[in-house]
């Protein structure tokens, strides 16, 4: 069975003292032993600090991109190397923000994919379709398109030891979560997608996390379902409470 994760991708917010509160509220109930895994995703500023707050901790940390290229004359980019230093395990790719709002293209997400993975990264890969799109029935052809990006750049095994998110844009931020159903239905096509173009078992062993509006009220009915490993938390990682209770709901779904 695939354990469950949850990652909180902090997004543009936090500051040193803020940022420090948080974490400790966390360490004090997030235990090493716990029945789910967890991580942060913090600016890119705040990586010491997580690394100073989070080591020999049950909480890994990561970043929320990262850079297509090593190094060079590109300037304000941040490598993936650099975020390595840190002793980060993650960094999110293709988050839709990125994609929407910084112009990520399919084959710019599948380059950064291409450079966590040489900096010992574990790339967090997100998914998902507009609200246009789904209405107009095109949800299993964005998804389908994205990952077959990934996969044919990546050949076989591109996909080994990394998560997938699938975040569905129109319940990112705005309060509108993806009922259970939507969400399974999703994810069982992306892992489909996964088996069908490369090996069965690495489909069979991929987390896929849901993010949207995830919250402690609807954390525990999403994860229930069978191909839903987990959640990427936006708003509700920012608030201890919140953050640890789906922490638990991931847990408590591992348990069944
Ligand atoms: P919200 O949980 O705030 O909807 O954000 C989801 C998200 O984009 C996580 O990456």
């Amino acid at each position: 069975m695939r354990s469950k994760v949850v990652v909180g991708n902090w997004k543009l917010n936090g500051s040193l003292a803020g940022n420090d509160a948080l974490v400790r509220a966390l360490l004090r109930e997030i235990p090493r032993n716990g029945a789910a895994a967890c991580a942060v995703c913090v600016p890119y500023p705040y990586l010491a600090q997580a690394r100073e707050l989070l080591q020999g901790s049950a909480i890994a940390w990561g970043a929320q991109d990262c850079s297509r290229h090593d190094s060079g004359a590109y300037t304000g980019e941040v490598s993936a190397a650099m975020i390595a230093e840190f002793a980060a395990r993650y960094a999110i790719v293709g988050h839709s923000e990125r994609r929407t709002l910084f112009g990520d293209t399919d084959a710019i997400v599948v380059a950064k994919f291409a450079a966590a993975r040489r900096a010992g990264l574990t790339p967090i890969f997100c998914v998902g379709e507009t609200l246009e799109e789904r209405e107009a029935g095109r949800t299993e052809a964005v998804l389908a398109r994205q990952v077959d990006a990934l996969l044919q750049s990546g050949g076989a095994g591109g996909l080994e030891g990394a998560v997938v998110a699938y975040e569905p844009v129109w319940a990112i931020g705005t309060g509108r979560t993806a009922s259970r159903e939507q969400a399974e239905e999703a994810h069982a096509f992306i892992r489909g997608r996964v088996a069908a173009k490369v090996q069965p078992n690495i489909a069979a062993r991929l987390p896929i996390l849901y993010g949207g509006s995830v919250k402690a009220a609807n954390a525990a009915d999403l994860f229930a379902m069978p191909d839903v490993d987990g959640g990427l938390v936006g708003g509700a990682s920012l608030v201890a409470e919140e953050f640890v209770a789906i922490w638990r709901a991931a847990g408590a779904a591992v348990k069944g």
